[in-house]
């Protein structure tokens, strides 16, 4: 499949199996979290494989968006390691941390699709609550999670999917 037919079939999963992730599968898909290109080339980016009971029952406090995931990538980055522009006049002490981390999130979740695993992007949490349960030190900044699975038979796209908008809205020449 090439790089635009996945990235239009790939949806956000929300009906997983129990079956588990395969750890070469896991391990590819880390990989392509770790060489992604990061501001100055810092490397901020961080990840906590939750995939444990204990792990997985403490999700359920954390995010209403669990899903019953079978594996969770809790992606950060950490503050200590991270490119910083002070100078910058629309953001007030701007670091790249959302940046590095979340294109190692984007480009973990198209790996995992072209391996046949099914992916859901979660931001609806309270970083600080999601910092204290999994016990994160004060340095390290939750930015998204990343749940992983096989579909189940209850699997599909839901309608905001094939809901996106003209490429006029998206793009302007100057
Ligand atoms: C930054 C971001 C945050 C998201 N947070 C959640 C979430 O907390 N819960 C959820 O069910 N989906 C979440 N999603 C998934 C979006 O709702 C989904 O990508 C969007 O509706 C388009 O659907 P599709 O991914 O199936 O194409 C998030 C996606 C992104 C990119």
């Amino acid at each position: 499949m090439d790089f635009l037919e996945l990235a239009v079939n790939r949806y956000s999963e929300r009906f997983f199996d129990t079956r588990p992730v395969e750890q070469e599968k896991l391990d590819r898909i880390l990989e392509a979290g770790r060489v992604v290109p990061t501001a100055c080339n810092y490397q901020p980016q961080r990840f906590y494989v939750i995939r444990s009971e204990e792990g997985l029952e403490k999700l359920k406090s954390v995010t209403a968006f669990h899903y019953n995931v079978p594996l969770m990538i809790l992606v950060c980055y950490d503050l200590r390691t991270v490119w910083r522009n002070p100078g910058d006049r629309y953001y007030r002490n701007y670091n790249s941390g959302e940046q590095d981390a979340s294109i190692a999130a984007t480009t973990m979740m198209y790996e995992a699709e072209e391996l046949g695993v099914h992916t859901i992007w979660i931001r609806g949490f309270d970083s600080k609550t999601v910092a204290d349960t999994y016990g994160l030190p004060e340095y390290m900044i939750p930015v998204m999670m990343l749940g992983l699975g096989y579909p189940n038979e209850k699997a599909h796209a839901n309608a905001w999917h094939y809901k996106r908008n003209p490429i006029e809205e998206f793009v302007t020449e100057l």
